[in-house]
């Protein structure tokens, strides 16, 4: 049987494409390995977000044309596949500099990937047509047994692309136009997500809260409907999605939060700056004052709603006193967790031909300081755990012999030892102690819920 190996740079929804990847490799007769060496095919599905993340890629496949220069010399094949959005943003380009690879794909043409990989060998293709849709009709449906190994939390993917357009970013391009799922395939989704076992299920898109979906009678369904609709799929016990936008957050998902209960009390809500100026030159659409006003509602809808978000620092022309607004707003409004970042010019976009690009000492002295901040917040947040007790989902078993791992509703991971649980079971916790980066507690009842 022939052997395919996938690694994944960049978001959740990388994540998600390599899934769907394996299946309809498995479906072709691949098993999935998880080593190189043994692999006959390797699929590199790209990150093209910064300039980092995209420079692996090539360095990467220089590797990789050593490997296949030798695999040639025993006689033996390697297939090489770029996938994801260095795919689409480089599409040929790729072929060109990179001799090693074979197949370009881009995010929203991998459904072709059986017919790619069944060109002559030497014959090099690129497939980066934009066919969302299609693509989501010609996904195979994984054998059960595959979506239990997976686990108790899932992805699903209910929204891609976006047309927003903030100067600085890629993904508009990577990923083409917002398109949002139908409401049936959804839930048909969740429905045989829930019946392997899924638990919690990660609603994810470039813009999820963007979500307009068709609900089969001619209406559109909003982020929060469907959070309803998901709500009351048998076995789903937790949702969460991301990312939103502040732009789209609606009095429907605002509600959502507060009258159902599976709905985490967590949102990731990037904001990018503190800046009004910058934000404006992002064209973010929003002020910060309109940012902490939407924070203020959710809080008063969930006091206990734990927030994140995602940071850059150092835009072009970003001024010493428009960063201190940023590091204001985070003092302002206290974050459990974030993502933060130095710009990354990348080309085709806006703000990479902006004057006013800073240079990288700056952008890693203002990031040092922000990312202070933020985990100081962090681990202030995780401090006030202790002593409460918390619903744990449980996800694996623990390091240690009795020990048990899974996720509080804020998504901290959380230890406990119990001899009589298992994977799956939402299990109340008292929270003893942390550490940077977990919690520990223990049992109070053996109820299970
Ligand atoms: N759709 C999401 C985020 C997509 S990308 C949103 O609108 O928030 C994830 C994060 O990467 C962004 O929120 C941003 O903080 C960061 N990012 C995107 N482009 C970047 C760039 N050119 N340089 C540095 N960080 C970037
Ligand atoms: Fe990129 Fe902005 Fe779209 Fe997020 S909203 S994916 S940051 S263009
Ligand atoms: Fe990266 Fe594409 Fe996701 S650029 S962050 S893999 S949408």
């Amino acid at each position: 049987m022939k052997k395919a190996f996938i690694k994944s740079y960049g978001c959740q929804m990388n994540v998600y494409d390599a899934e769907r990847m394996t299946d309809i490799l498995q479906a072709e007769g691949y098993q999935e390995t998880s080593s190189q060496e043994d692999a006959d095919l390797i699929i590199l599905n790209t990150c093209h977000i910064r300039e980092k993340a995209a420079d692996k890629v090539y360095s990467e496949l220089g590797r990789l044309r050593t490997m296949k220069n030798e695999r040639e010399a025993e006689g033996k094949d390697l297939k090489v596949v770029v996938a994801g959005c260095v795919a689409q943003a480089e599409g040929k380009e790729l072929t060109r500099r990179a001799p090693a690879v074979d197949v370009v794909v881009g995010p929203q043409s991998y459904h072709h990937l059986p017919e790619l990989l069944r060109r002559k060998k030497g014959e090099r293709v690129v497939e980066t047509e934009f066919e969302t849709e299609e693509k989501f009709e010609q996904l195979p449906v994984p054998p059960r047994e595959r979506t239990i190994a997976r686990g108790v939390s899932a992805f699903l993917t209910i929204q891609e692309g976006c047309d927003k357009f903030c100067t600085f970013c890629v993904v508009p391009y990577t990923r083409g136009v917002e398109i949002s799922r139908p409401v049936a395939k959804i839930l048909e989704d969740a429905h045989r997500l829930a019946d392997a076992g899924v638990r919690e299920l990660t609603l994810i898109g470039q813009n999820v809260n963007a979500y307009h979906g068709e609900d089969g009678k001619g209406g559109i369904v909003s982020m929060g409907r469907l959070l309803h609709l998901i709500a009351a799929v048998p076995g789903i016990k937790r949702i969460r999605y991301m990312t939103s936008h502040p732009r789209d957050m609606d009095d429907d998902l605002f509600e959502a939060h507060r009258d159902i209960d599976a709905v985490m009390p967590y949102l990731h809500l990037p904001i990018q700056s503190g800046s009004d100026r910058i934000l404006d030159a992002m064209n973010r659409k929003h002020t910060a004052a309109e940012y902490c006003k939407l924070i203020e509602r959710m809080r008063t809808i969930r006091p206990d709603i734990a927030l994140s978000s995602d940071f850059i620092v150092g835009f072009p022309g970003e001024t010493d006193a428009e960063f201190k607004e940023t590091m204001k707003l985070v003092a302002d409004v206290g974050f459990a967790s974030s993502f933060s970042f130095k710009y990354s010019a990348r080309p085709g976009t806006p703000a990479a031909e902006m004057d006013g690009q800073l240079s990288e000492e700056l952008k890693s002295e203002r990031l040092i300081t922000l990312q202070h901040l933020l985990e100081e917040q962090r681990q202030d947040f995780n401090s006030k755990m202790i002593g409460r007790t918390i619903d744990v989902l449980i996800e694996k078993p623990g390091r240690h012999d009795g020990q048990m791992g899974g996720k509080s509703p804020y998504l901290q991971a959380v230890h406990f030892n119990s001899t009589h649980h298992q994977v799956g079971d939402i299990v109340p916790i008292r929270i003893l102690d942390k550490s940077t980066n977990s919690l520990s507690g223990e049992i109070l009842s053996s109820d299970i819920k």
